[in-house]
């Protein structure tokens, strides 16, 4: 749950739902939701709907900017001659077309192949490459490793997962406001790989504070 949206609901209604109206979240955060059964609720519904505002209307992307984690990736990735590659909030989908056998996926940007969200997307296919640029990176550490679990279990054995993360620095726009960073660190990055079996092949500080590394999934033969 975004903790931000959360506490700013308590400290308004004082736990008392009756508070809560419609134009009073339009206010304070810039979005409309149905109504709720609860705080968490609300909490749950309008932090979706900031996301949905924010990535669909206002963020913009420049992929030549990153160091590592941008147009970088498409001789990166295409050297491991993927079958199936999974853009994990593909944005703009800017790889499609130059990384092979790609999907991309995002709730909020309509140019995505499927319109999904991480937890959301159900299949039975496996990848051998998962891309996750920016897109893990909302929320609470539960969320976080909810997301990250569900790309391991898209991923064949041996697969590779390329991440940019966010040490928690806001984006500027007023838009972002609301919106709950996660802050990633190494220390997580490497509990993380313990957490899921997963090989480090790489870290590094990319552009604008972020970090980038690579993580491979252990063969099954191999995980004791
Ligand atoms: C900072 S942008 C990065 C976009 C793209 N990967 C790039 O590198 O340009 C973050 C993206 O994550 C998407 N996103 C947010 N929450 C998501 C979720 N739960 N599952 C999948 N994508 C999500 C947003 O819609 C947005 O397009």
């Amino acid at each position: 749950m975004n903790k931000k949206i959360f506490s700013q609901l308590l400290a308004y209604s004082q736990n008392d739902l009756t508070k809560i109206s419609q134009p009073y979240i339009m206010e304070t955060f810039g979005v409309e939701v149905e109504r709720c059964e609860s705080l968490e609720q609300y909490a749950e519904k309008i932090d979706d709907a900031c996301l949905h505002k924010y990535f669909s209307k206002y963020w913009q992307n420049d992929m030549k900017k990153w160091k590592y984690s941008g147009v970088a990736l498409i001789d990166e990735v295409n050297s491991l001659k993927p079958r199936a590659v999974l853009d994990v909030g593909c944005g703009y989908n800017e790889f499609k077309g130059k990384i092979d056998n790609l999907i991309g996926i995002d709730p909020y940007n309509d140019r995505a192949d499927l319109q999904v969200s991480t937890l959301d997307y159900k299949t039975d296919q496996k990848f051998d490459v998962i891309m996750c640029l920016g897109s893990v990176n909302f929320g609470n550490r539960e969320k976080i490793i909810a997301e990250v679990g569900r790309c391991v279990a898209l991923l064949e054995d041996g697969g590779t997962m390329f991440f940019r993360v966010n040490p928690g620095v806001q984006h500027d726009k007023p838009e972002a406001d609301w919106i709950e960073f996660f802050a990633w660190n190494v220390p997580f990055i490497i509990e993380l790989a313990d957490m899921f079996n997963l090989a480090v092949l790489d870290i590094r500080d990319d552009t604008n504070q972020r970090k980038y590394f690579v993580l491979r999934k252990k063969l099954a033969k191999l995980e004791k």
